[in-house]
Parts: structure tokens; C-alpha cells; sequence
């Protein structure tokens, strides 16, 4: 952090101050890449005219559409937002036979920064989904409604001082699961839905607030499809279906989604199911839970992942730093770091690491397994290492380790003073994340103004999981106060037809569902729930621990069968089951193939 560039600084406290992230988007890129590129310098276009942009290495856009879906009729004059498009091409020309045409992504969030996932994850995954020489994809990324390169920004601080300011504040609540604290937190999150209302005042009906629906996102990647496939039939490299429509048939949208990325497949397939050419989506969440504004169906197999740990480190005896030659099973470890944690209930202590004092809570220990958990093969020797550290009294291990501490934990919030001068277009995504979760489960969750229905809301959570029960239970109650409710929005029912038998005129294929067998955070069950919302959709099952089946291991099989579904639309049989090809170990096993 220390030796930062400014640029780099600025987009790492924008990622710090996110007390409202939903689903901790799996793979926020470790270090955001400096900012080279001048997105002002790109008008606005109502057809998708791309920019060469980081060295050339990919290409930026952006694409305005209105703002406003519900009211198509204002598409030339009325308000707009502009879409921040970036798209890494596929390695193959546009003229070659295994092009295979734009494939858009969402990595999370839902206020993830996609487009910069792009930058940095964009050759990883052309690397898992295409087939070489018979299949190369464009990857394109959109940040959604609200956030990073899309404009307007949804924005409810003055600047990042009140921001980190905000998020600090909320470092320092009492626990949901005390009755006091509950009162806080409530009183605290419907002060900053207050506060963004007071902050859309001035835009009145125009406030990006009333139009940053997951529908509308979908909408907008209609919008895409289309503009992509005019561009390319203007340029006279029309390539019938693969880039999308061909044979009469109108452009198809190909799409990979990952955690909310499924929520915002599965709203597209609802909404626009003849429109449809290949969605693959990892790592589910339930979109009808995520708009009733619960949360109920994500942490329900956390305590089995964490099981899973303390059975490795077990396994793995005096080679894991927790082990104790007198322990009889891995319950044994386990009760000793719950103790501990319990200890901090009592008595926290406080910790110095880079000249600033950190407050260790059970919480804050508690964070650390969960985030461990996305990625358990790069995080679990050093959850294991960190932690024996920590009941030795010695916290240093665990605050230096920016994978487990960064994102949200005590005092990394203003580790870094913003930066004074931001690119305009640049925002947050606490506040998108507000905006999109709040925005969807508006209609249906109503007025969220009540202790009691704060009580029910942590009552349905905060029993799934001891140990993620409480961080969990924060995300659906920052919704308290909220009050925009977008008029573009998708209510359900969720789900979509099988589409015709592929022939050589149709370019439509069910949805391909991919799951990690134990993901703390969309578990499997989800996985089938969708598949049984959408006609001809397969599971898949991988045998791996994590977050996401793509990200938590490498598994040939997994990803033979996405290449193949994206080739050529077939799917293997609904609840195939594949191997993984690296578990997590202690010590340190390494996989090649994962992100980098
Ligand atoms: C940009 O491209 C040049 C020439 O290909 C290369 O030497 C340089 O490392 C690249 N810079 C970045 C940031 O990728
Ligand atoms: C949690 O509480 C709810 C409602 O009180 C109950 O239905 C559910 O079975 C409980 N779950 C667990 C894991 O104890
Ligand atoms: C091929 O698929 C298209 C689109 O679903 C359908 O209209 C057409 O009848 C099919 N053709 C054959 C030969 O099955
Ligand atoms: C796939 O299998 C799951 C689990 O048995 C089931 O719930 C779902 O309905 C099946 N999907 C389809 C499309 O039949």
C-alpha cells in the first residue's frame, strides 16, 4: 500500500469504503492497474464506436443509451447514461471463422468494477473459455448502472472524505446480533439512505437512484447485442450468428455471469428469453431471494466450508501452524480459535501495524475466515499461519495480508487519504451497491423503516452460520430507509422456456450452471433452483471448496464443458458431476490456471 502511485491509491479507497458490498464480488483484481486512459475524451455515442485504449491493448466505448427504460420515447432527447465499455478483442480477426464474437461478463458485486476485471482478468479467461483455432471471444466488459466508468455515478458524499469517513463509522458499530447494536446499525444505514435521497434531490424523477435496476442493466445489455451487431454489419464483417443474429434471427447475447452476475443472467434470460445465444453462469445467487431484499439463501453451507478448513489443517498435523499434537480431531482446532474468538468478545484488544492502531473484534478474526474462504487453495495456509499468530497475541501476519484484511476490515478504510483530484467519472461502489440491491427489493421489501423488520431480517440470517451469521446480516440492512424503487424493474415470475432444438439456423442454447459443491456464499442448492426456473438448463457440480467453480480450483472438465456449450451449444447432463484438479492444502499447494 505504502509505496502506492496515486491512481493507485485512488481506486484502492474507493474499493475500501464499500461497507455495502453484496457479495464481495470473488475477484476484485489485487492491485487496480493505473489509470492511462482519458474516458472523457470519448463522446458519448448512440452507436458503439470503439476507442483503442491501454496501449492499445484494448478497446473502450461509450455507448449512450436512456436513462430511463421505462421511457424508450426519450432514447434521442431525453436523459441518458453513458455505458463504460471495455473490450479486450479476441485473438483471432473478426474475419476469421473462429471468431466467435462478443462474450459479455459480470463478475459480481453487484457493484463490481467489471470493466477493470476486464484489464486484468480478461486474457485469463479467454484462456478458460476459448478453443483454440476453433473458437476466440471478444470479452467485454460494462460497468453497470451507477458506478466506475458508466455515467452518471451514483453518488451520495460529497467527496471520498465523507465517504471513508461514513465507512470508518461503521467499523465501529456494535455487533447486529446485540439488540443495541441493531438499533445503531438502523438508525445509522437509514441516516445514509437519507442522505442519498437528499443527494438525488437535485435530480429529481432523473436521479440515477430511480434507474439503476438490474433490468435496466439487463436492458442495457441488450443494448450491447444489438449496437455490437449493427457495428460489425456496417464494417461489412457480418458473421451471421456468431456475432449474434444471422439467418433472420435476430442477435443473441452470449454472457458469462458470476455470483450477482447469475441474478443479472437470470433477469435477462426472463426478460428477453428469445434473445439468448450462450449464458454461462458460476456461483449462484437466488434472484428471487436478492429481490425479496433477504439474503437468506447465501451463507447456508458457510459452516461446512469452514469445517472443511480445520479438517485439512487436521490432516495436515504439525505441517499446519494450528495443530497441536494433542488434538484428538479437527473439532479440537477448531474449538480453540472459536474460544479465542469468544475471548474478544470479552476482552478486545487493540493492535498497531503501519504506525495506526487496529481494534481486534471477534468479528474481525471472523472476516478473515470468510474472505479466506473465496479462494481457499492461495488463502488457506495463510488463514492457518495467520491465525496461529494471532492467538500467540501477534496480529501483525493478519493485517499485512491485504487478501484477507483490505476489502472491509478495521482501519484500512482511510489507510490511504483519497485522492484529491479523481477522474470525474469515476465513483464508489458502496453507493452502487445501495442503489442496485436496495432499487431491486424496493418493491417487495416495502417500507424498511421498522426495528421489527430489522429483527426479522437478522433472524433469518444470523442462525445459518455462527460464523459469517453477523457479517452477513449487515448487507440486507443497509437497505434501512431506502425509498427509490425504479420504475424499469423485474418483478418475476423468474425462468424462461427451453429454446428450440439447436439446428444450424439458430444460434439459442439453454443456460449452463456451473457450482462449486461447498461455496460459502451461493451454495449449490441455488444452483438447482435456477435450473429448474429455466426449460433444457444444466448443472454442473464441482468437486471443489470456494467460491464460484471457475475461480475456487482448476477442473478440466468444468471448463471442457464451456468451451464445448459456447462452441456449440450442446450441455452435458443436467448434475454432472466434475473432478477438480487441485484441493486445497496446508502447506501451500500450488494450481496453475487459476487467476492470476
Ligand atoms: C505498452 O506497450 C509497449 C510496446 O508494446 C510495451 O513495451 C509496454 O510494456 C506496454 N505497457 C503496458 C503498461 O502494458
Ligand atoms: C434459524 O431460525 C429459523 C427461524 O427461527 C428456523 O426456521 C431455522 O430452522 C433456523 N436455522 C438453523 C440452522 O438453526
Ligand atoms: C431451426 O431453428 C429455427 C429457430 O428455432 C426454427 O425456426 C427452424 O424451424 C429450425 N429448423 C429445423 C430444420 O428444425
Ligand atoms: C436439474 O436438476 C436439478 C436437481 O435435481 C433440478 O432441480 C432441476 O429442475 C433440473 N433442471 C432441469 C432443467 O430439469
Amino acid at each position: 500500500m505504502r509505496q502506492s502511485s496515486p491512481s493507485r491509491i485512488f481506486w484502492s479507497t474507493l474499493l475500501l469504503s464499500c461497507p455495502a458490498a453484496a457479495f464481495h464480488a470473488p475477484l476484485l483484481p489485487r492491485q487496480f492497474l493505473p489509470e492511462t486512459f482519458d474516458w472523457s475524451a470519448i463522446t458519448p455515442t448512440p452507436e458503439l464506436q470503439y476507442h483503442p485504449c491501454y496501449n492499445n491493448t484494448f478497446q473502450c466505448a461509450r455507448l449512450r443509451v436512456p436513462l430511463d427504460w421505462s421511457r424508450p420515447e426519450t432514447a434521442e432527447t431525453g436523459p441518458h447514461a453513458a455505458l463504460g465499455i471495455i473490450t479486450l478483442p479476441a485473438t483471432v480477426p473478426v474475419t476469421d471463422p473462429a471468431y466467435g464474437g462478443p462474450l459479455l461478463i459480470n463478475p459480481g458485486g453487484p457493484a463490481g468494477p467489471v470493466a477493470e476485471w476486464v484489464r486484468v482478468y480478461g486474457s485469463w479467461l479467454q484462456g478458460v473459455v476459448d478453443t483454440p483455432g476453433e473458437r476466440h471471444h471478444d470479452i467485454v466488459g460494462i460497468d453497470p448502472r451507477g458506478l466506475w466508468r458508466t455515467t452518471p455515478p451514483a453518488v451520495c458524499y460529497a467527496d471520498q472524505f465523507g465517504r471513508a469517513a461514513a465507512a470508518m463509522a461503521v467499523k465501529r458499530m456494535p455487533s447486529v446480533l446485540t439488540p443495541q447494536g441493531l438499533r445503531m446499525v438502523t438508525a445509522w444505514n437509514q441516516g445514509v439512505s437519507r442522505l442519498c435521497e437528499e443527494a438525488a434531490a437535485a435530480d429529481g424523477e432523473d436521479s440515477i437512484f430511480n434507474h439503476m435496476s438490474t433490468a435496466s442493466v439487463a436492458r442495457d445489455f441488450l443494448e450491447v447485442v444489438e449496437r455490437s451487431h449493427e457495428m460489425m454489419m456496417k464494417a461489412g464483417k457480418g458473421k451471421g450468428k456468431r456475432a449474434g443474429g444471422g439467418g433472420g434471427e435476430k442477435p443473441m447475447l452470449q454472457y458469462l455471469g458470476l455470483s450477482y452476475g447469475s441474478i443479472l443472467g437470470s433477469t435477462f434470460a426472463s426478460m428477453f428469453p428469445d434473445r439468448v445465444g450462450r449464458m454461462v453462469v458460476d456461483g449462484i445467487a437466488d434472484a428471487e431471494d436478492f429481490n425479496s431484499g433477504q439474503r437468506a439463501m447465501n451463507i447456508i453451507d458457510a459452516e461446512d466450508a469452514i469445517d472443511v478448513f480445520y479438517n485439512i489443517c487436521f490432516d495436515a498435523g504439525e505441517l499446519c501452524p494450528l495443530y497441536q499434537t494433542t488434538d484428538a480431531s479437527a473439532a479440537d482446532i477448531r474449538a480453540r480459535i472459536d474460544a479465542f474468538i469468544h475471548s474478544l468478545e470479552e476482552t478486545p484488544v487493540s493492535a498497531i501495524f503501519n504506525n495506526r492502531v487496529f481494534l481486534i473484534s471477534p468479528n474481525f478474526i471472523r472476516s478473515e475466515l470468510h474472505k479466506g474462504m473465496y479462494t481457499p487453495i492461495p488463502q488457506f495456509p495463510t488463514i492457518a499461519s495467520s491465525l496461529a499468530a494471532a492467538l500467540a497475541g501477534n496480529f501483525t501476519p493478519i493485517l499485512s495480508n491485504p487478501a484477507l484484511v483490505n476489502n472491509d476490515n478495521e482501519g484500512a478504510v482511510c489507510a490511504d487519504l483519497p485522492d484529491t483530484s479523481p477522474p470525474t467519472v469515476f465513483v464508489s461502489q458502496a453507493e452502487a451497491n445501495l442503489g442496485i440491491s436496495c432499487g431491486d427489493s424496493q418493491a417487495a421489501a416495502g417500507p424498511r423503516d421498522t426495528l421489527a423488520w430489522a429483527e426479522a431480517t437478522v433472524a433469518r440470517i444470523a442462525n445459518q452460520s455462527a460464523s459469517l451469521g453477523e457479517t452477513w446480516a449487515n448487507l440486507p440492512l443497509n437497505c434501512a430507509g431506502w425509498r427509490f424503487s425504479p420504475p424499469y424493474a423485474f418483478r418475476g415470475p423468474f425462468g424462461s422456456p427451453a429454446p428450440p432444438p439447436a439446428n444450424s439456423s439458430s444460434s439459442a442454447a439453454p443456460m449452463l450452471i456451473l457450482s462449486s459443491r461447498i461455496d460459502h456464499v451461493t451454495p449449490l442448492v441455488n444452483a438447482y433452483r435456477l435450473s429448474s426456473l429455466h426449460g433444457g438448463s444444466a448443472v454442473v457440480v464441482q468437486e471443489s471448496l470456494g467460491h464460484l467453480a471457475l475461480t475456487s480450483s482448476v477442473s478440466k472438465c468444468t471448463r471442457g464443458f464451456v468451451k464445448e456449450y459456447l462452441r456449440t451449444g450442446a450441455l452435458p447432463k443436467n448434475g454432472t458431476v466434475c473432478e477438480a484438479d487441485c484441493v486445497p492444502g496446508i502447506p501451500f499447494r500450488e494450481c496453475v490456471g487459476l487467476p492470476p
